[in-house]
């Protein structure tokens, strides 16, 4: 794609990339404004006979249409597919009516997906994509903060099962990703925050410098102001791409990326899916992890408040929910051990330890019942 050649967008924004350095599975992320809805975006994809734009029935009606009007100049055949929208629709029954309408429309090996949504919409249609006939092209068109800054990033693609969140899926990289940084303003507030929890993220794990960039301009952040925006989702997807460069399969680095998602993860599952919104339950998460870092010995009590005041800040929860009426610590450690970072049944946890880097390691039960009683609502 050759973004120099398109437009400014609104305020001057500079249109910037983010390179994702995996061989031949290299591609850009393309951050600014105007982007989604332009056909210069696409020019550089491969010719394909059909394309299938997957989004959902709340993201449709504003863009659909949109997009479909910039594939128009290259391609024949442009079908659409629109599912439910929520995560307890990230199941197999969804996937299926993407296959459907892959099948339906006599789809081919070089078709092209485009998944034109949040999180649950990009995992489901990468997922589809890298099964389809064995594997198909896809390209994300992220439209939610968090898709934009994590999860349209770095190939990971799936649904949830009932027993554990994303437990069925593959690593499968988009051609192209496309941050058009306008979508936003449709965004409801609650989901704003939800993103920041995977900007937050960044900080603690990567970069103590963009840590205290969010600090000091979470106020912008919550109101939109499109500069901040572009700076937080180029900052967030430089640290994806460094990390997914190093390690696309989550051999080992890739895992500090789950900061605050053990936890979370349980309090998903746990509650029902769509209950907190993902964001939520990584933004608590957070906390939680922080708190067992510090009981741990490896940070000290300083940094854990200075996180949950962050959160806090960002509209987030930071006291976790009530999973279970009697012993709820167990049912959180029940939840936690399904987790994919666990071997063996021990759970592992992404744990601070102050040096812009994260410990994924086991620790002990009695102290992750501690951290739970301590962090969990009272009934
Ligand atoms: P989501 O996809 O459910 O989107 C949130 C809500 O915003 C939905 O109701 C959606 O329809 C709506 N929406 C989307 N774009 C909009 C817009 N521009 N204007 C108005 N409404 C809009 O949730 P999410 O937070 O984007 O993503 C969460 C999902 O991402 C979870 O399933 C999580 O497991 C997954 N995830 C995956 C990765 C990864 O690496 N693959 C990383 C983080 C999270
Ligand atoms: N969101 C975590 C990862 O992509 O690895």
């Amino acid at each position: 794609m050759n973004v120099s050649n398109l437009d400014p967008g609104f305020s001057g924004l500079p249109i910037s990339t983010v390179a994702i350095d995996l061989q031949h599975r290299s591609y850009q992320i393309a951050i600014g404004s105007s982007l989604f809805d332009s056909p210069l975006t696409y020019s550089e994809l491969p010719g394909a006979s059909s394309v299938l734009i997957v989004t959902n029935s709340t993201v449709a009606p504003s863009y659909a249409e949109r997009l479909r009007a910039a594939l128009c100049p290259k391609f024949a055949n442009i079908h659409l597919v629109i599912l439910p929208d929520g995560e307890e629709f990230k199941t197999w029954e969804t996937l299926n009516l993407i296959f459907d309408a892959l099948l339906k429309n006599g789809c081919d090996r070089k078709t092209i997906l485009f998944a034109l949504g949040g999180g649950v919409v990009g995992d489901m249609t990468g997922f589809a994509a890298a099964s389809y006939m064995r594997g198909v092209p896809f390209v994300q068109i992220p439209t939610t903060l968090l898709a934009q800054v994590d999860s349209s990033v770095g190939g990971k693609t799936g649904i949830n099962h009932p027993f554990g969140k994303n437990m069925i899926g593959a690593f499968y990289q988009p051609l192209q990703v496309v941050c058009d940084l306008d979508t936003l303003k449709t965004l409801p507030a609650r989901e704003l925050s939800a993103g920041l929890a995977e900007v937050i993220k960044y900080g603690p794990i990567a970069d103590y410098d963009f840590f205290a960039w969010i600090e000091a301009h979470i106020d912008e952040l919550l109101a939109r102001e499109p500069a901040a925006l572009a700076h937080a989702v180029k900052r967030s997807c430089e640290i994806k791409a460094w990390v997914v460069g190093q390690d696309e399969r989550e051999g080992g680095l890739r895992a500090i990326l789950n900061f605050g998602h053990t936890f979370g993860h349980a309090i998903e599952a746990g509650l029902g899916y769509g209950r907190w919104l993902h964001g939520e339950a990584v933004g608590c998460g957070m906390v939680m992890a922080a708190h067992l870092s510090q009981r741990l010995g490896l940070v000290d009590i300083a940094l854990v408040q200075r996180l949950t005041t962050l959160i806090q800040k960002a509209g987030l929860p930071v006291t976790g929910p009530r999973l279970a009426e009697i012993d709820n610590a167990r049912r959180y450690l029940e939840l936690m051990r399904v987790d994919k970072k666990s071997e063996g049944g021990q759970i592992r946890f992404v744990l601070l330890d102050g040096t812009a880097s994260a410990q994924v390691r086991g620790a002990p039960d009695d102290l992750v019942r501690e951290v739970i009683d301590a962090c969990c609502i009272c009934l």
